[in-house]
């Protein structure tokens, strides 16, 4: 995306009338009208009808978008599907502090993902994995053979291994993990075929009965790293200097180290702003949530996946987190609200996608923990909350800011709240129009 001498910025773009944010998008972002268009609309029935079985409609969530994103050096307007009120704001917002410190640094591991194929039935596991190992070239080439297209653009099949399990409730049992490269696709398909290709050879290799033949969602080999700064003078607000905001943020980071229950949490602040992207992208989320917990939990003890310190007068944080995503494949070509929002992120590979998904991650945690280490999340979602509570009570979406605004004033944020006061609202309309 080539951006103008703003950068990623776009100053008061929240306080913009829709009309205007999607003006914004054409005259800045570069879509075309047609594409302005078809992100209001999402997927038509038809196409959903392609996608899955037995459609009877389509589900739609909002899709925002988060400005001021530097990451590596690069702008990035940032695209959020997400239900949940405060994560586009707050990912905006921790974006705009980590900007002024030099924006995210990011890097990330080739996109190796692992596929497990189980073998049972085995009288000799170390035999059967003798002979494995002595036809592991083979089998390699063999899974190059398959997907031609990746192997040329430098992935492909990288190691095998065997591994035995020496007792389980059904007795021991081989397990052979292939290593495989899967470039820009998310992979599941790529390794799933390779795995059941594989699996009648090393039958035949080992002598044993294969059952299950399937990607592990444990991505430790495709991980993304991302760090940033923000200086304690960003951070200070009318009511806390900046370094004491650090220190609450740092005391945050110590309670998720030794507590697994705020450890999930924790977690859960930075995969509001990872899977935010993911859906907006057409990316698997469950993938993505199975990997970042599986891999919070890899020493055997649920921990959090970034890390918060003070250093020079700065906040620092670093994210660590398995991103198996892809930018080809799958509902990411196949979905078109995915099609443009992969255009206005405008990466070039899965693996740049999962870097700017890391400093996402890293923006929507170092949001929730400011506001908890401050004035606490409830008073900036309170309004957004209150619209979401004035929707979901039947208030036409014409009334919804009225209701809203009505209810944070009273300080009285409930569904019957909503009701009465739409009641009322139809009442003096009615007697309006009975006067006039
Ligand atoms: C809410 O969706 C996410 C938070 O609970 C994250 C956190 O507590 O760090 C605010």
């Amino acid at each position: 995306m080539s951006v103008d001498e703003n950068g990623s910025r776009l100053p008061g773009f929240f306080r913009l009338m829709l009309e205007e944010r999607q003006r914004i998008l054409e005259e800045k972002l570069g879509l075309s009208r047609e594409e302005v268009q078809r992100l209001a609309e999402g997927l038509s029935l038809e196409e959903a009808d392609l996608l899955i079985e037995n459609v009877v409609g389509v589900f739609s969530l909002p899709l925002g978008l988060a400005p001021n994103f530097l990451i590596d050096g690069q702008e990035f307007f940032v695209p959020l599907a997400i239900e949940e009120p405060s994560v586009v704001a707050g990912a905006s917002h921790a974006a705009k502090l980590v900007r002024e410190g030099g924006g995210f640094q990011t890097e990330a591991t080739s996109p190796v993902m692992l596929g497990q194929i189980q073998v049972l039935g085995l009288p000799d596991l170390e035999q059967a994995k003798f002979r494995l190992m002595a036809n592991k070239p083979r089998l390699l080439a063999e899974a190059n053979r398959l997907h031609p297209t990746i192997v040329t653009r430098g992935g492909g099949a990288v190691d095998l291994e065997a591994k035995i399990i020496p007792s389980s409730q059904i007795g021991p049992m081989l397990l052979v993990i292939l290593h495989y490269d899967v470039r820009d696709s998310m992979g599941a398909n790529a390794v799933n075929t390779v795995l059941e290709h594989l699996a009648p050879q090393i039958e035949e290799i080992t002598g044993g009965e294969i059952n299950l033949r399937i990607l592990s969602n444990l991505a430790e080999e495709r991980l993304v790293r991302a760090k940033c700064s923000v200086s304690f003078s960003a951070l200070e607000n009318r009511e806390w200097s900046g370094e004491e905001v650090a220190r609450r943020i740092v005391a945050a980071q110590a309670l998720a180290e030794e507590d697994p229950y705020r450890a999930a949490t924790h977690n859960k602040g930075i995969l509001n702003g990872v899977d935010a992207v993911a859906l907006a992208t057409g990316n698997d989320w469950r993938s993505i949530e199975a990997a970042a917990h599986a891999y919070a939990a890899r020493s055997g003890r649920y921990q959090p996946l970034s890390t918060w310190e003070i250093s020079d007068q700065n906040l620092v944080g670093s994210l660590e987190i398995p991103m198996p995503v892809g930018t080809v494949g799958g509902a990411t070509s196949a979905h078109p609200t995915a099609r443009i929002a992969l255009k206005i992120l405008g990466v070039n590979s899965s693996t740049e996608l999962g870097q700017v998904m890391g400093a996402v991650g890293l923006a929507t945690n170092l949001a929730a923990l400011k506001a908890l280490a401050t004035e606490g999340i409830q008073k900036g979602h309170m309004r957004l909350h209150a619209r979401s509570v004035a929707l979901g009570a039947g208030t036409p979406p014409k009334l919804v800011e009225e209701i809203a605004s009505r209810m944070v004033l009273e300080g009285n944020i409930r569904p019957s709240r909503a009701k009465e006061l739409l009641k009322e609202q139809k009442f003096a309309e009615r007697r309006t129009k009975n006067n006039n």
